[in-house]
């Protein structure tokens, strides 16, 4: 059995299904892992596993400062309390960040890999001067206006006005010290496009959607062809978060390419 990671957090989850190998969906910032709730239910007899990354949703925050390479050891730390030796892990955006950190840590726990939306570069200096903005606006003026500038670039046009209630909702109960802890990870991240070649040999399925205005869609076509034998999913229509804006499209892409490859 692997040996529990030093300093993890406890993280809450939510699980459905029973064929292995079983698939972990990391959820992006600021939300939780509601975002998956129509795989959770919609990839058959599966076994899917949906954590709440630390200071999200139900999962404690975390007393001090952490890196994304921290929130991989959490998966891997969930992963060994439920007795799970691999897995295929999914990021939609942070989440992406956090499965790609758990490929460099914990690769041969690793049964596959999906980014959603997400990249693999690190932040550019106008991104991180962005982080560092949005962590002193949080500080000075509260979450909301943080989350209002980004809100509308979530979503494709006319995107469900039910769907994005929701999301903001669920935004609007984090708490303002896990927001700063995950924007200050997010910020000082590395760039993991060097592990992308090694890659070869864990099957990966890259989804974006095309009209993403968070993460430009030509991340994941760059991600898609940097990855020796990676599938690459473009969802018509969608915006940053294809897994609630077409969950029909997503679950069938996930559902195929396990079948083929997994
Ligand atoms: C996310 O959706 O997780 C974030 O937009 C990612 C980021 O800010 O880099």
């Amino acid at each position: 059995m692997p040996i529990q990671q030093p300093g993890s957090i406890e993280l809450a989850h939510v699980e459905a299904g029973t064929v292995a190998p079983p698939l972990v969906l990391l959820h992006g910032f600021p939300l939780d892992g509601w975002i998956w709730h129509r795989q959770l239910t919609g990839l058959g007899a599966r076994r899917v596993i949906v954590p709440d990354l630390r200071g999200f949703g139900r999962s404690p925050v975390s007393p001090g400062r952490y890196t994304i390479d921290d929130l991989a050891d959490d998966v891997a730390a969930l992963l060994d309390r439920l007795g799970v030796e691999a897995a295929v892990v999914a990021g939609l955006s942070m989440g992406g960040y956090v499965a790609l950190a758990f490929a460099e840590r914990h690769r041969l726990r690793l049964a596959g890999l999906i980014l959603v939306g997400t990249r693999a570069g690190a932040d550019d200096a106008a991104t991180r001067a962005a982080r560092d903005g949005a962590i002193e606006t949080i500080h000075s003026e509260g979450s909301d206006k943080v989350f209002r500038g980004m809100s509308d670039r979530l979503w494709a046009p006319g995107a469900d006005p039910a769907l994005r209630e929701e999301v903001e909702s669920r935004a609007a109960a984090i708490s303002d010290s896990a927001l700063v802890h995950a924007l200050h990870a997010m910020r000082d991240r590395p760039d993991r496009r060097p592990l992308l070649p090694g890659l070869s040999g864990t099957p990966t399925l890259v989804i974006a959607g095309d009209l993403d205005a968070m993460i430009p869609p030509a991340a994941a076509r760059e991600m898609a062809a940097a990855i020796p034998g990676a599938r690459l999913v473009m969802v018509a229509g969608a915006g940053h978060l294809p897994t609630v804006e077409r969950p029909e499209v997503v679950n069938a892409a996930i559902r195929d390419w396990l079948v083929g490859e997994v």
